[in-house]
């Protein structure tokens, strides 16, 4: 690939071959920020968090709907640095958790523009909510609206929206398929008139209107156009969240939806059910926003020969549990050496069989010591880290106009027994 050349649409924005013939993210060599910040890293365009969060605030404002905001899904990259930015961008923030709605607040998400969901919320993650002002909390069986309903005081009116499950399926992956009738997701559009009549019954909740998530990594846009019609049966309301699931691309032969279109699509299924053109809409992007941001960098440790070629990095599992839970599948690259055609496992370091971050990649002669470079892992990896076989979690490191800056820094071998009582 010649020099100077830009990456796919699977790598952060701006992301290129530089002079050398290096993978650079955000302006910065990757080799360079290997050498120098070590790996595993995760390695995030600044500057592409801000446009993917421009994107779809301007696709809202193209779609002319005048009361629209774009809700970061939280749980896709529920890092300080990123939850500083997108809440300097305008966007409002989902939290599934106290611990998320924690992260929220410190980042400097006014609670005005935080909802919070979860199929399981404890009476202190409610007390949390409440404690906050969040805007809205988004109710998902009976057992919650009796227990906020203890807690919400009649002179104190909190804001909640009902989450149906529509029976619309997208084209995913079962373990993140949530739309369905048969799912731990949300009220069953049998039971949405029930919990409506609850909802309006008591004092001090305000019932603002409905909420769907229909799943994700969903690359087609007819199954979003289906929502609103749905919900649209149960009345009118000021509020209607739609959801996230947008897809992304892991692979450069994948070529999921724009977010123009999406956006699009999604305004324009509302128009159509009738939704009042002054209604307050929300939608929920979490990987949408964040996955091609990223990059994983690792340096190979072994190359191993046997039936297949097995190229072991210094990370896998505990940085990414994608292809673990969902088969996910992604690209990799050595970053001083882009192409190439051995067929090669990239396998992590982790005591698992299944411990393989890349099946089927086509690298250029890897060796012990090269830095491999996994496009598109800036949703749901930092996430879903863990300290499996006492493996660290790696650093996120901002790029930006070929600077770099550690956000988050790589854990010690102390945080392994923090928390000990000994
Ligand atoms: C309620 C809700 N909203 C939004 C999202 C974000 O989904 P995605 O990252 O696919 O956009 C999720 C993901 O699990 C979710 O559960």
């Amino acid at each position: 690939m010649a020099i100077g050349t830009s990456l796919s649409h699977v790598f952060p924005l701006g992301s290129r071959l530089n002079e050398r013939g290096h993978v650079e993210v955000g302006g910065c060599d990757t080799i360079e920020l290997a050498r120098e910040l070590g790996t595993p890293a995760y390695v995030i365009a600044e500057d592409d968090l801000r446009a993917r969060a421009r994107a779809f605030v301007q696709a809202g404002r193209d779609g002319g709907h005048e009361d629209f905001h774009v809700v970061f899904a939280s749980k896709a990259f529920p890092c300080t640095a990123v939850l500083e930015l997108f809440a300097q961008e305008g966007l409002w923030c989902d939290v599934a958790s106290g611990g998320e709605l924690h992260l929220a607040l410190n980042a400097g998400f006014p609670p005005e523009r935080i909802l919070v969901h979860g199929n399981a919320k404890s009476v202190s993650e409610l007390e949390m909510a409440l404690a906050a002002k969040v805007a809205l909390i988004v109710l998902d069986n009976f057992d919650e609206i009796e227990r906020l309903s203890d807690l919400v005081s009649g002179n104190r009116s909190q804001g909640v929206l009902i989450r149906a499950t529509p029976d619309v399926r997208g084209d995913t992956h079962e373990k993140i398929s949530t739309g369905q009738a048969d799912s731990k997701f949300g009220f069953s559009m049998a039971d949405v008139p029930a919990a409506i009549e609850r909802v309006r019954a008591v004092e001090g909740l305000v019932l603002e209107g409905i909420h769907a998530h229909i799943g994700s990594q969903i690359m087609e846009l007819d199954p979003f156009r289906r929502v609103a019609p749905a919900l649209r049966a149960f009345g009118d309301f000021p509020v209607w969240d739609l959801g996230g699931g947008l897809g992304v691309a892991y692979t450069a032969e994948q070529t999921p939806p724009e977010i123009e279109d999406w956006v699009g699509a999604v305004l324009g299924a509302a128009r159509d059910s009738g939704i009042d053109a002054s209604a307050r809409l929300l939608v929920e992007p979490g990987r949408a926003l964040t996955a091609n941001a990223g990059v994983t960098l690792y340096t190979v440790e072994s190359v191993k020969r046997n039936v297949r070629t097995w190229v072991g990095v210094d990370g896998g599992m505990s940085d990414n549990m994608r292809p673990m839970l969902y088969g996910a599948l992604y690209e990799a690259h050595v970053a001083d050496r882009f192409g190439g055609d051995t067929p090669c496992v990239v396998a992590g370091k982790h005591c698992e069989s299944g411990d393989v971050i890349v099946r089927e990649a086509l690298l250029d002669d890897p060796r012990a010591g090269d830095v491999i470079v996994t496009p598109a892992t800036g949703a749901y990896g930092y996430a879903m880290a863990s300290n499996y076989n006492g493996v660290l979690r790696p650093p996120v490191i901002f790029c930006k106009d070929g600077d770099a800056r550690v956000v988050v820094r790589r854990e010690r071998f102390e945080d392994l027994t923090v928390r000990d009582v000994r």
